[in-house]
């Protein structure tokens, strides 16, 4: 039944006061919303909690020392202190035991991730806007950069084989793994991921590796053979609901979701329970003992099994009462001996209170694995974790006096067992010292500030409220956070069940200026008035105005995310010409700068009207249109989704579309 937007507008307004006088009444009956221990329904409570039977062995592993440049972080310990690179200021920072800053080297903003070469003292540092991965000399307790190994565009994750041969690192732009060989810096392979790729981890026997995702809920394995043959490719896939159970154990087979699929598109199961849940925002990637990988993440759940699905809902995937449709969880993979049938990675799922857990860290000693909670500031201690005695240690708040931490790097000093954090918001170290069965709380010892942000405080507060899990003032019992959809500013391509609509994540980072109004349906007028009405819709308490152009600030302030490697310039050239002759027509709605006219246009069956969206971007943000309905740029010009007549596009022949498509992806 086709509404008017009055209607909508008058609905929505009215069960947004149901959800937010509920949520109210709800917080105000709980004590220490915060901590989680006021028996609410769907959100995880416990520090770690197994959900399936452990895959891990019976016996501690055999000790042996795998070397902590098998993944990247931002973070590394050395015999004398740590080095850290600092997206914030760009600058690799080498600082002693107390975290005092003894040299440094500017590698300019966003860098991503480094490792250290140990036996021949330098460190490999990943240049994410520059697309080079800078080799620096650690020599003589300082930093020196002696080269520099070229990459495909926007490298992020990076890795070093056991025997310290081949660097292997991800590139976000380009959606690619490349191996490089440290002698020469030249490249030895090259892989197609898929969209979103972040961390990558080698194992330690150096047969094999894992890539994680953003988007797509599943994990790369990277069969990694010798010299410079091609290795072999697979994906495991995490979503809940695509891992049929056989004899006990879970068996992921990635052959029914192929990743080039986007995932609103894959034919997920519906469990009456939980509704339909995707895995996202897995940034890290780790080898354990016993042959287990870890892999840390974010399960959402967009549209919930409770409820009508067809009743007006005022959350993001709301239904009747409240169930959190973000949670967090830790999987746990035990990978077959390369070689051995690929398919069969068996999976078993933790569930965990920290809020979007990133990175981590493992001391092969004591066979215990450290996990921080880039949203909730705490870093958890899980003891035993490749034994089927796994069980959950200390977990350990690491904020300072300003009441954040952001903790975006782990690294364990081998040495002491000391556990060392990066703060990415307050750019310090936070030393943490506990006892060996991590039963007692560590000591936690905080640096100085080890260098000045580049960002102004009004952006930094908008940063911390927008990553800030935990905060009733943000989301219902502060399950969601701006980040658990918006990660690093982009979008989790999921569309949720809102209002009554199915509504697709937008990208933000570099489409936000110049591109009012706001919403897909256009309903807000600026920017301020968005967000104050996203917190709303959340179910959070809300935010001052205030607030809102902190958030802004921030948001505003990202830079646009980069586009892929052009490969056929004179492509990209024709279809310029198309975007913007006649025969398309595309230029009377999508002009200027920001490709966008600000005008809402009758296009879609379901909303009234559609603002026209910015298309910067366009290449790292399927799937397309308000709901999600164009799966790729090519389906969108094609069969146009659920939109009706956007421009002129059915009398195109092939050339002429993959010519538009590939200057689509040059924006
Ligand atoms: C549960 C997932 C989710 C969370 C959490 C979330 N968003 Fe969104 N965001 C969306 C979806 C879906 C839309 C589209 C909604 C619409 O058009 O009505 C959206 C739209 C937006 C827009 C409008 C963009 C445009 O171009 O029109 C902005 C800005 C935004 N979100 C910022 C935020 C901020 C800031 C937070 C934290 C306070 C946040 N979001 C939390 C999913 C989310
Ligand atoms: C009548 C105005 C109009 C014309 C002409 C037009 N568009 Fe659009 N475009 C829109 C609107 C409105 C939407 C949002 C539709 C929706 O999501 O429901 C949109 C969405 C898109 C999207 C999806 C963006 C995203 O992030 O989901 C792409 C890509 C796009 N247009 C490209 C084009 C191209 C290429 C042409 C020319 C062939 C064109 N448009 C012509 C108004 C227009």
């Amino acid at each position: 039944m086709p509404r008017t937007l009055r209607t909508v507008t008058a609905l929505s307004a009215a069960t947004l006061c149901i959800a937010f006088a509920a949520a109210e009444a709800r917080s105000k009956s709980i004590a220490h919303v915060q901590e989680f221990d006021g028996g609410i329904s769907g959100i995880n409570q416990v520090g770690f909690q197994m959900q399936d039977p452990p895959l891990g062995s019976t016996h501690a592993p055999a000790a042996k020392a795998a070397p902590a440049s098998l993944a990247g972080s931002t973070i590394a310990a050395l015999t004398d202190g740590a080095l850290v690179i600092d997206a914030d200021s760009g600058k690799l920072l080498r600082a002693d035991r107390d975290g005092k800053v003894v040299a440094q080297l500017d590698v300019g903003p966003e860098a991503s991730q480094l490792v250290v070469d140990r036996k021949n003292d330098r460190a490999f540092v990943v240049d994410r806007a520059h697309d080079q991965v800078l080799v620096v000399s650690l020599a003589d307790g300082g930093v020196a950069k002696l080269d520099a190994i070229r990459t495909a565009a926007e490298p992020f994750g990076v890795a070093l084989s056991p025997n310290g041969a081949t660097l292997l690192v991800t590139q976000v732009a380009d959606q690619r793994l490349t191996a490089f060989d440290t002698g020469s810096g030249f490249e030895k392979w090259s892989l197609d991921l898929g969209p979103e790729p972040r961390g990558v981890s080698i194992s330690p026997d150096g047969d094999e590796a894992l890539v994680t995702f953003l988007t797509t809920g599943v994990v790369a394995r990277v069969e990694l053979g010798s010299g410079s043959a091609q290795p072999r490719l697979s994906f495991v896939s995490l979503d809940p609901a695509t891992a049929p159970v056989v004899g006990g154990a879970v068996f992921n087979d990635f052959a029914q979701q192929p990743s080039n699929v986007a995932p609103s598109n894959r034919a997920v199961a519906f469990n009456p329970d939980r509704g339909k849940s995707f895995v996202r925002n897995a940034f890290a990637a780790g080898y354990v003992g016993n042959g287990i990988a870890v892999v840390p993440h974010q399960l959402s759940t967009p549209h919930l099994a409770t409820g009508d699905f067809e009743a007006p809902s005022g959350g993001y995937g709301g239904g009747n009462g409240f169930t959190a449709p973000v949670n967090h969880r830790l999987a746990f993979l035990d990978t077959p001996d390369v070689g051995q049938d690929a398919g069969s990675v068996r999976t078993a799922m933790a569930a965990t209170s920290l809020h979007q857990p990133r990175a981590m860290a493992y001391d092969g000693q004591t066979d215990t694995l450290y996990v921080a909670g880039y949203g909730s500031d705490d870093v958890l201690a899980i003891a035993d974790v490749s034994q089927s005695s796994v069980h959950m240690g200390w977990q350990q708040s690491v904020v300072d006096g300003s009441g954040s931490c952001a903790p975006d790097g782990l690294a364990v000093d081998s040495d002491t067992g000391n556990v060392l954090v990066f703060c990415s918001l307050t750019r310090k170290i936070v030393r943490l010292k506990g006892d060996a069965d991590t039963t007692t709380a560590p000591a936690v010892t905080h640096s100085d500030e080890l260098a000045k942000s580049n960002l102004s405080s009004a952006e930094l507060r908008g940063k911390k409220m927008f990553r800030q899990g935990r905060s009733p003032m943000i989301s219902s019992f502060g399950a969601m956070a701006c980040a658990s959809c918006h990660a690093e500013g982009r979008s989790d391509g999921l569309t949720w069940f809102l209002q009554g609509n199915i509504l697709q994540t937008p990208f933000l980072a570099g489409r936000l200026v110049d591109t009012h109004p706001f919403k897909w349906d256009g309903q807000d007028a600026n920017l301020n008035v968005s967000l104050t009405s996203t917190v709303k819709r959340l179910g959070g308490s809300g935010i001052t105005s205030a607030d809102a152009d902190d958030l802004q600030a921030f948001l505003t302030a990202l830079p646009k995310p980069r586009t892929p490697t052009v490969e056929d310039s004179s492509a990209v050239v024709r279809g310029k010409q198309l975007f913007e002759s006649e025969t398309t027509g595309c230029l009377n709605c999508h002009d200027g700068a920001m490709s966008t006219d600000r005008k809402r246009h009758d296009l879609a069956s379901d909303l009234k009207s559609v603002d026209t969206p910015s298309l910067i971007g366009l290449a790292q943000s399927a799937p397309y249109y308000h709901d999600g309905s164009a799966t790729s740029l090519d389906s969108l010009l094609r069969n146009n989704g659920s939109i009706h007549a956007m421009g002129r596009t059915s009398r195109l022949e092939d050339a002429q579309i993959s010519d538009l498509v590939a200057y689509l992806e040059t924006l």
